[in-house]
């Protein structure tokens, strides 16, 4: 195979991601983030591994029918029964890959495979051999690669590219690797493996110390050309090597890589968005590309430099990555097509009886905060805007709490033009408002995931929260945002509460529902 300069974007934050402690989404969550990557210009979609569950099994199969320009991934261990999961989960693929993987440390082999380097070289082979009379388009990882026994090493990439594995990849599975040795392990695979120019080399990096992008990047110098990566990191422990952060180091300094991808920058911010609400992940403030102060200028002498010239402390234009502006947008005073403008250069697209309910939120909002911010209104639309009905609606919250009192609420909540109360106390607010809540919808949730941050700066800044419910073996995320928190607290605890009961009333019309935010 022919060098390119152009590097493949593979994104396994539908596999690899969802991996991570409390990031487990719902099939229509995924296809939602499957057609943000497939917009963004992303390679292969890892959307995941079958034989581990129906549900992952269906999200393959769903994503592989919805999916036309990527081609789908999915994952296998070197067993034929995963083999063949995946071979009929991605049969309606328009680009089917299986991945196919087998630990090849020394550690890996003795204590968890119990296999000789023979044993594990034959399960390899005969697993590529296996897949490819199905499927032409075979992904080999040895797992824990970057600790693996360098000429071993050689020898099963040797093999399994003999055996028809297009593409090999090489796991730093528990992020051991530094970036001058992962590069020196790239280039010693490059001058040993005797047919690896029939294969591209990819790269595969976990966070565990903090070097996965970096490590990547050094892989690509070396002469990787795909980049296996999640949207915002995520991923199994520290996670993975972020995507958006790899694409922009490659776009910013393609003075010294001399490299591209296909990635459609101005998608970024839309994606890691969703991925974020999908999680249930807040987005650090200071993450870099994707972060609210990511194009934030605090010092007065930066302020100066960037109202001269941008380029004197800003790398990167934050509408390449899709910031459409930061600072002051709208006022009390503006009006319904200011908003909508201005929500149309933020990416945020709303039908006009939806820009009804923002409208009459952006108001209530403008009376109470002297400014309203693209983070404020971005936070309206993810919390009012759902092309779901909602089924209860917070009608009014009564909150008594304090230091040495046990916290008393009483909400009350809408369905139908119906009202219903309950009292409960329970461990603080939150848990209390979440206790009546309950016991009004008869819908038992478990709370997995609680997380709070400030929409925007300031005294008067909203609050969003967001939560991660479990109905009935089901997960929904939920988000919501208010000056007050508890407020927020109660409506994202009662949008996923909604997720649910619309989940529950399309059951023989899955049509109807779109929980989403479709552009
Ligand atoms: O980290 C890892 O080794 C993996 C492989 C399955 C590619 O995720
Ligand atoms: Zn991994």
């Amino acid at each position: 195979m022919k060098k390119t300069d152009r590097v493949l974007i593979f994104d396994t934050t539908l596999r690899d991601g969802e991996q991570a402690p409390g990031a487990s989404m719902n099939q229509r969550e995924k296809i939602e983030i499957a057609l943000a990557l497939e917009r963004m210009g992303v390679d292969i979609i890892e959307a995941g591994f079958p034989v581990i569950s129906p549900g992952d099994f269906d999200a393959v199969h769903q994503t592989a029918g919805k999916i036309r320009n990527a081609s789908i991934a999915a994952l296998a261990r070197s067993v034929r029964k995963d083999i063949d999961a995946a071979v009929q989960a991605l049969k309606k693929a328009a680009a089917p890959r299986v991945h196919v993987f087998l630990a090849t440390s020394k550690i890996h082999m003795e204590h968890k495979l119990r296999k000789s380097p023979d044993e594990v070289v034959a399960i390899a082979v005969d697993a590529v051999k296996y897949a490819r009379k199905f499927v032409s388009d075979i992904e080999f990882s040895p797992e824990d690669a970057s600790r693996s026994d360098r000429q071993f090493l050689y020898r099963v990439l040797e093999a399994v590219i003999k055996a028809g594995a297009r593409t090999v990849n090489i796991p730093d599975t528990v992020g051991y690797a530094v970036p001058e040795q992962y590069a020196g392990l790239i280039t010693g695979i490059m001058s040993n493996v005797p047919n690896i120019s029939k294969a591209v080399i990819s790269v595969h990096c976990h966070d565990d110390l903090g070097l996965a992008v970096a490590n990547s990047l050094a892989a690509v110098k070396a002469g990787a050309r795909q980049v296996e990566c999640t949207v915002n990191g995520v991923g199994e422990r520290a996670g993975n090597t972020s995507m958006e952060e790899v694409v922009m180091a490659l776009r910013v300094r393609s003075d010294f890589f001399g490299l591209s991808t296909n990635i459609k920058t101005p998608e970024i911010i839309r994606t890691s968005r969703l991925v974020s609400k999908h999680t249930g992940f807040v987005i650090p403030p200071n993450k870099a590309i994707v972060g609210a102060n990511a194009f934030r200028h605090e010092s007065g002498i930066h302020q100066d430099g960037v109202l001269k010239e941008p380029s004197t402390y800003e790398i990167i234009r934050p509408e390449d990555v899709g910031f459409s502006g930061v600072g002051l947008v709208l006022g009390k005073h503006s009006g319904r097509h200011a908003l909508k403008e201005r929500l149309k250069q933020l990416g945020l697209s709303v039908n006009e009886q939806s820009l009804d309910k923002v409208f009459e939120r952006f108001k209530e909002l403008s009376d109470k905060k002297k400014e309203v911010f693209d983070e404020d209104l971005v936070a309206i639309v993810e919390d009012d805007v759902r092309e779901i009905r909602d089924t209860w609606c917070l009608e009014s919250l009564v909150v008594t709490s304090g230091t040495n009192i046990k916290p008393q609420v009483e909400v009350c909540l809408r369905s139908d033009g119906k009202l219903s109360s309950r009292k409960a106390s329970g461990d603080g607010p939150v848990d209390a408002c979440y206790l009546a809540i309950d016991q009004i919808t008869g819908l038992k949730g478990q709370l997995l995931n609680y997380a709070i941050q400030s929409v925007t700066q300031g005294q008067d800044a909203q609050g969003e929260v967001r939560v991660r419910v479990s109905f009935n073996e089901e997960k929904f995320t939920g988000i919501g945002a208010s000056t007050d928190v508890i407020e927020a607290s109660v409506k994202a605890y009662l949008n996923a509460v909604n997720k649910a009961c619309a989940v529950k009333d399309a059951k023989g019309n899955p049509a109807a529902i779109d929980l989403g935010l479709q552009p």
